[in-house]
């Protein structure tokens, strides 16, 4: 699977930027979701594919590994929303008032 390589990649390319801890985690968590939403693509296809052929065994298990895939992307949505990007969001804001509190002299 090429795919896979690319989104491996990127994610890889994420780590080497000079962010804050926990951007780089909202970070970590997108390239997560890009690899299961490539996952979920290329299994529900072979799921497809399985109940046209009549092979009731192989789309059962690939629709059981699809739902593995979705409910793995669902957790990654639920830690995002709940608290990483929130975390994120703060570490962006108390980026910002540091650099204003240096141009205005203050100390660090
Ligand atoms: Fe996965």
């Amino acid at each position: 699977m090429r795919g896979h390589e690319g989104l491996l990649e990127e994610g890889s390319e994420l780590l080497q930027e000079n962010a804050d801890a926990d951007v780089l985690d909202a970070g970590i968590i997108a390239a997560a979701q890009s690899v299961e939403h490539y996952e979920i693509a290329g299994y529900g296809a072979a799921r497809t594919w399985a109940e046209m052929l009549g092979e009731n065994d192989a789309a059962n298990m690939l629709e059981q590994t699809l739902k593995e895939e979705k409910e793995a992307d669902e957790t990654l949505t639920q830690i995002a929303e709940s608290s990483v990007n929130a975390r994120a969001e703060q570490g962006d804001g108390a980026q910002k008032q540091k650099q204003k509190t240096t141009m205005r002299g203050g100390t660090e």
